[in-house]
């Protein structure tokens, strides 16, 4: 069972997930959002009443879904993703609004044609990135028939006033192609709406063909045919109109299909979606082909798809990806684990989508060490041994998405992960289900009670990565003590453990290059690490970096709060402890077999106290997890009780 790791921060949200060693499993779709939104925005301009079923429940078909019932149309929550929506004939009943629309191109665009041309006085604007998207070449379209838009902002760009306008009869319209498809798109499918016989042309290469082929298998669903010339020109004949089928379908999301096909290419697999499948009138299924370019086996059945590592491994490939603008991103992170330096061209719209995506994917994959070339249309990632990094999202949930293919090189932060809301609100959750994350022993316990000996020795019995997490507050003692900050300073303190630069090896630790030996096992360092531990901003600088040593092939980590806190859902938890009596004593033996001076009434006292603040503490404080096993070494050797545990972790797994 993975684990996944949800926080708050004072800055923002974040998701840690550790690295993965597997995945594996069965994942059913949600709806496809371009092809969600298309059916809402037809079935209010239909004739007659449309029951939509399996509708992406997502942020951006919520923005269509209030911006119709702001317009009048009616929409009914049926329940389980099913909407009942009446039809307007073509005539919204409210002529005056405002309308939000967020970060919805595919509510946008479409609703700026449907609108201009249906007649009425309405705003549309979005969030502020919205402002910065182009809709200047729709808008020129839209005049070309007669429409009245004006910018409220920057020309060419949202927000937008439209304006009741005598909409010309037939002609010819042309509009670029080769900044988004969404123009031709939602010229498309409103040019009905003018009752005569209209043309298209397209001016330019016509980039993401397969949302056009989604554009008109929706219209064609709802009774308009559209006679199309190669990619160049489109025409709707006179009287076309809009007639519900009565019940729609919506199929499961291609691009989110990605994630999942590339899940099983890297991770053994097999992983299969269901939703989608050769069938599907998706273009981003062609995703899988582009996959098996890398050397994935791909399966297809009507409406399923399912992916194979291959035996040798994934190879780079050098791809044209117009056709699928969307789920090239995949492959962006998908590269990582690739032989080879992978290059993705033709990707120029990736610039005007939810963020500037080229600079974003470039940014955040370096942040991870993989090197990367990018262009003004291409981008070339070239694979690296990768190192825990935190990826910021830009409010998009694409990047969210497709980074969360990077923990299988590495532990990694995911900044904001809850913008997969936008098509795929429960994507960590359908991501956990099918994946397997490199496990964790959580050995938690007062001091000296000799979990940090057990901890070290059962993780080189397994082999795993050791953390020795008391090591980190110490060496923020330290550290701290240094540059002259006093331990009670929160923040100076926090910006000491933020910025600690810290390797762990075996036989020593390293602070700055240094090593530091026993300099931060004295007691005067033991009762500053103490203090400082108590401090909730020092946590939090410390959360990510010892989430960091979850890797391949597993983790013992000990401390205090390791079940608690950092790893809440590891494989095995122990609290381990002895009589503070039995404690003092093997401390007392420690320090003299050091030849330094010690005292016992003394240290017995000390411990009582230090455990006295470290139970107390408002922030994780030690205490024995319900679900934790106790494992008590006052009458047991360091053989027994390390055999305890490796008993207890293969009884677990
Ligand atoms: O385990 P240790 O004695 O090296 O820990 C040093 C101090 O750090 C101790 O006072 C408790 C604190 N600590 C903590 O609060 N949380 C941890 N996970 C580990 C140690």
């Amino acid at each position: 069972m993975p684990r996944y790791d949800h926080g708050e921060c004072v800055i923002h949200e974040f998701l840690d997930l550790p690295q993965l060693l597997s995945a594996a499993g069965i994942v059913r779709l949600p709806g496809s959002k371009s092809i969600s939104n298309r059916v809402l925005l037809l079935a209010a301009l239909a004739e007659g009443e449309t029951e939509v079923r399996d509708l992406l429940a997502s942020d951006d078909t919520a923005r269509m879904l209030e911006a119709l019932k702001v317009l009048g149309v009616g929409v009914t929550a049926l329940g389980n993703e099913n909407w009942l929506i009446k039809g307007c004939g073509g005539k919204f009943p409210v002529k005056q609004a405002e309308l939000f629309l967020g970060n919805a191109g595919t509510a946008f665009r479409p609703l700026t044609a449907a609108l201009a041309l249906a007649g009425g006085d309405y705003i549309l604007k979005g969030v502020a990135r919205m402002h910065e998207r182009p809709i200047g070449d729709l808008v020129d379209g839209l005049r070309q028939l007669g429409a009245d838009i004006t910018y409220l902002g920057n020309d060419g760009f949202p927000p937008l006033h439209l304006k009741p306008a005598t909409i010309m009869p037939g002609g010819v319209v042309k509009v670029r192609g080769d900044v988004s498809s969404q123009f031709l798109t939602g010229l498309l499918m409103a040019l009905p709406l003018t009752g005569e016989a209209a043309t298209v042309d397209v001016i330019g290469e016509l980039i993401s063909k397969p949302y056009i082929e989604i554009t008109l298998a929706v219209m064609a669903r709802f009774g308009v045919q559209v006679h199309r010339e190669g990619w160049q020109r489109f025409t709707v004949q006179a009287g076309s109109r809009y007639v519900s089928p009565g019940t729609v379908y919506v199929e499961g999301d291609a691009s989110s299909a990605s994630y999942f096909l590339a899940l099983g290419a890297i991770g053994g697999g097999p992983v299969r979606v269901e939703g989608v499948g050769r069938d599907s009138i998706q273009g981003d299924v062609k995703f899988a082909e582009a996959l098996a370019k890398m050397g994935a086996c791909i399966e297809m059945g009507p409406n399923w798809m399912a992916s194979r590592a291959p035996a040798d491994g994934l190879v780079a490939v050098d791809l044209d990806c117009n056709h699928i603008p969307d789920a090239a991103m995949t492959l962006a992170t998908v590269a990582l684990f690739a032989k080879g330096t992978t290059t993705l061209r033709n990707i120029a719209s990736w610039r005007v989508k939810e963020t500037d995506r080229i600079v974003a994917m470039a940014t955040e994959l370096r942040k991870l060490g993989a090197g990367v070339e990018e262009g003004e249309d291409f981008i070339r990632v070239t694979p690296a041994r990768l190192k825990p990094a935190a990826i910021d999202t830009y409010d998009d949930h694409r990047i969210a998405m497709c980074f969360s293919l990077a923990a299988f090189g590495t532990p990694l932060r995911i900044n904001d992960p809850k913008c997969v809301a936008k098509t795929f609100p429960d994507f960590f959750e359908r991501f956990a289900d099918v994946t397997k994350a490199a496990p964790v022993i959580a050995i938690d316990g007062p001091s000296a009670s000799g979990k940090g000996t057990v901890a070290a020795r059962v993780a080189a019995a397994l082999g795993f990565a050791y953390l020795d997490s008391g090591a980190l507050y110490r060496l923020t003692a330290l550290a701290a003590q240094r540059a002259a900050i006093d331990w009670a300073d929160e923040a100076g303190v926090a910006g000491i453990a933020a910025a600690l630069n810290v390797e762990f090896f075996e036989a020593d630790i390293l602070l700055d290059g240094i090593p530091i030996g026993d300099a931060i096992r004295s007691e005067e360092i033991s009762a500053g690490a103490s203090k400082v531990a108590a401090l909730p901003a020092v946590r939090d600088a410390l959360l990510f970096r010892q989430r960091a040593f979850n890797t391949t092939p597993g983790l013992v980590g000990d401390g205090r709060d390791m079940g608690s806190v950092i790893f809440p859902r590891a494989e095995l938890k122990v609290f381990l402890t002895a009589s503070a009596e039995e404690r003092a004593e093997r401390r007392y033996k420690q320090l003299i077999e050091k030849g330094l001076s010690a005292n016992l009434p003394d240290l017995l006292l000390d411990l009582k106290q230090r455990d006295e603040r470290d139970s107390q503490r408002s922030v994780a404080p030690l205490r024995q997890e319900p679900d934790a096993r106790l494992l008590d070494t006052t009458f047991l050797t360091i053989d027994q009780a390390v055999n305890q545990v490796l008993m207890w972790f293969r009884e677990a797994k």
